[in-house]
């Protein structure tokens, strides 16, 4: 019988197509247009763990998109490995700046080009075709469950449900994701934090009709200019945010965490190229990297209100509305968060406009341990892979689930992310290394091998 790595090694080409296959699914879960995309998906993944010896292998309907169960249980007495991924997708706008069509991958000089490709496909899919080379080749040392679901990138709304309702199937000793970024390429590094989400809406209504802005310019406000100011006075100088007790719970590092994260190479010149600005900008007393993982943020996602139509119009519209994300840290409670914007926004409101705030999604920050024997594992198994032991990072982006495993299931996380910041996920272009995918692949075997020897 083969090795795992030779199994790897001659599934090369049938690895990728199969990827590509998958990312030919536009399985968007914000737009319902793509409502039958996604349940397509959903039933090719289940389709493929079946196919790599994953049991007992269900597609489970939930009031929004299926959630893909199954799992390979060799031994009671050998630790359990919770795999969570997710096949849905962010939708792929603005079209016009993709190179290649975005559900029509295409691999040029070792990247995979498609949405999906690693946010959060192509990570994902390494654990299957892992799973498959360690089942094929009789080398699975820990009881296997893999959970995949289809609604993160709208905020996991029907997940805790289902985590909830399905304590003894999920029930295992950790949970591995791969849904994250390394630094580089020859700097791995493993994340050991996300921040929480708070998302909002806002809306600013004036007058009850758009109005001639001559004829009544000046004498009734405008709803777009106050937006702006409102929103203007969200940040002090000094680009904290301005909403009362909105620090309060925050978690400061300590000068040694600081100093321990500040051992991750950054190199500021290089990131400002690479993203097109002249300069940085953010909360005084806080680097860049800080700025972006251990400190909350308050941002617009979006903004719209009047004429945004070729040429000019002269119109003092009625409506403007703005989409307003805040990235949260360890302690900050998202379902607190948003109440205070909801409080405080209403509260700096003028009185000649009426102002709805809209809570969206959120989710909780979360922070995994460096000093457990998965943590070791992880380690152990990165650093025969690149030969160099992976830094701890702290990442800025969201996996509310994470928090979720830990409350529901007691169940502490390694974040096992293969992909890299220049991934462009959520953007044009998004892409996936050929190498990072199998690098992926050849590693996740070495993972469960380590974590079943250390918890002997
Ligand atoms: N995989 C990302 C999160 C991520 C990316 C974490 C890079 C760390 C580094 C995930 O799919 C995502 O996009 N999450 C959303 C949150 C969700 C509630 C919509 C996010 O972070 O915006
Ligand atoms: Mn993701
Ligand atoms: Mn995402």
């Amino acid at each position: 019988m083969a090795s795992v790595d030779e199994h790897i090694e001659a599934g090369k080409e049938r690895f990728l197509s199969e990827l590509l296959d998958l990312l030919r699914i536009p399985s968007v879960s914000a737009d319902p247009k793509y409502k039958a995309d996604v349940a397509r998906c959903a039933e090719a993944v289940g389709q493929r763990m079946r196919e790599a010896g994953l049991d007992n292998v269900e597609v489970c309907p939930t009031a929004g998109h299926p959630i893909v169960y199954g799992e390979k249980l060799v031994d009671p007495a050998k630790p359990t490995v919770l795999v969570y991924g997710h096949y849905d997708v962010q939708p792929p706008d603005p079209l016009e700046l993709w190179d290649s069509p975005p559900f029509d991958p295409v691999v040029k000089d070792g990247l995979i080009y498609a949405r999906g490709s690693a946010d959060d496909k192509g990570q994902f899919y390494m654990h299957v075709k892992a799973v498959e080379a360690m089942v094929r080749t009789g080398n699975l040392p820990c009881n296997v469950k893999m959970m995949i679901e289809g609604e993160e990138e709208v905020g996991s709304t029907n997940l805790g449900a289902f985590v909830r309702a399905n304590r003894q199937r999920l029930a295992a000793d950790v949970v591995l994701i791969s849904d994250t970024a390394m630094i580089a390429n020859d700097v791995p590094s493993i994340n050991t934090g996300l921040r929480g989400l708070s998302y909002l809406e806002v809306e600013v209504t004036g007058p009850d009709r758009d109005l001639h802005s001559g004829v009544y310019g000046g004498a009734v406000a405008n709803p777009v200019n106050v937006l702006c100011r409102l929103i203007a006075s969200l940040h002090d100088a000094d680009g904290r945010i301005a909403i009362p007790g909105f620090y309060a719970a925050v978690r400061e590092l300590s000068t040694a965490e600081r100093a321990a994260l500040a051992e991750a190479p950054f190199d500021e010149a290089a990131y400002m190229k690479d993203l097109g600005v002249k300069a940085l900008a953010g909360e005084k007393g806080y680097t860049a990297p800080e700025r972006a993982s251990i400190r909350p943020t308050l941002d617009v996602n979006g903004i719209w209100g009047g004429y945004i139509g070729e040429g000019a119009k002269t119109v003092l519209p009625s409506k403007a509305s703005a989409k307003i994300s805040m990235r949260l840290v360890p302690d900050q409670k998202s379902d607190a968060i948003t109440q205070l914007f909801v409080d405080h926004f209403k509260k700096i409101a003028p009185p000649y406009v009426s102002v709805k705030v809209m809570p969206h999604h959120g989710g909780e920050a979360a922070v995994t341990p460096t000093d457990s024997a998965a943590y070791r594992a992880a380690s152990k198994a990165m650093g025969e892979t690149f030969g160099r032991k992976p830094i701890p990072t702290r990442g800025g982006g969201s996996i509310p689930i994470v928090a979720l495993f830990e409350k529901v299931l007691g169940l502490k996380t390694i974040l096992f992310g293969f992909g890299l910041d220049s991934d462009n996920i959520h953007s044009p272009n998004e892409h996936y290394g050929v190498f990072n995918y199998m690098a992926g692949i050849r590693t996740i075997p070495k993972f469960f091998r380590h974590y079943a020897e250390l918890c002997k």
